[in-house]
């Protein structure tokens, strides 16, 4: 299906806007990490545009590995059902681990990878997110490092897809209900 502008009611955060952040969370990030390396994991596919941009402000020494994992069914709720689809190729023993997430809505998600992660001998497991939705928690989750915290409504645009469209957008939007319905 083809969608276009009128899909989304408003652009809440900016191309300029989020890069200007990212140079904030990168900047904090290498002062915390100085001296030690670093391994950034990315959440598939959501955090694509987010680690794209957050590790191309790193040094070269900061490495990138990837997880799939899936929470949700076709849906849009969480159903806090968490399956690996691809796990990682690195052994995290002794490593300083940081997960790079494009969004933490409820919190299932990342409540546990990072419970799954810290079973893997890791020196730490933290993470940053670009985005959180404060009001939609549904599990308290230790986060170092956030973007912007955002109403909860729908959101699209880098990284984040409705039905695997929009995320191509530069910038985060919020969808129109009527476009999303009651799914
Ligand atoms: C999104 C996002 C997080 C998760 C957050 O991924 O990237 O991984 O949902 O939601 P939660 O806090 O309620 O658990 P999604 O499952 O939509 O997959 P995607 O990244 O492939 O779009």
């Amino acid at each position: 299906m083809e969608h276009d502008m009128s899909d989304y009611s408003e652009v809440l955060v900016t191309e300029e806007q989020i890069a200007t952040r990212l140079d904030e969370m990168a900047a904090q990030i290498r002062a915390d990490y100085e001296g030690k390396d670093l391994l950034l994991v990315g959440v598939l596919k959501g955090a694509v545009m987010v680690m794209a941009d957050l590790a191309r402000r790193m040094p070269t020494n900061v490495q990138m590995d990837w997880m799939a994992v899936s929470s949700y069914g076709s849906g849009t709720v969480s159903s806090g059902v968490v399956r690996i689809l691809k796990d990682l190729d690195t052994d995290l023993t002794d490593r300083h681990v940081l997960i790079v997430e494009d969004i933490i809505d409820s919190g299932v998600t990342l409540s546990w990878l990072l419970g799954n992660l810290r079973t893997r001998g890791a020196a730490s497991v933290e993470i940053a997110t670009l985005l959180r939705k404060p009001d939609a928690l549904r599990v308290e989750v230790p986060v170092r490092y956030v973007g912007f915290d955002m109403p909860t409504k729908f959101l699209v645009g880098y990284g984040l897809d409705f039905a695997e469209d929009y995320r191509t957008l530069p910038f985060i939007a919020a969808l129109k209900p009527e476009v999303y319905g009651d799914r």
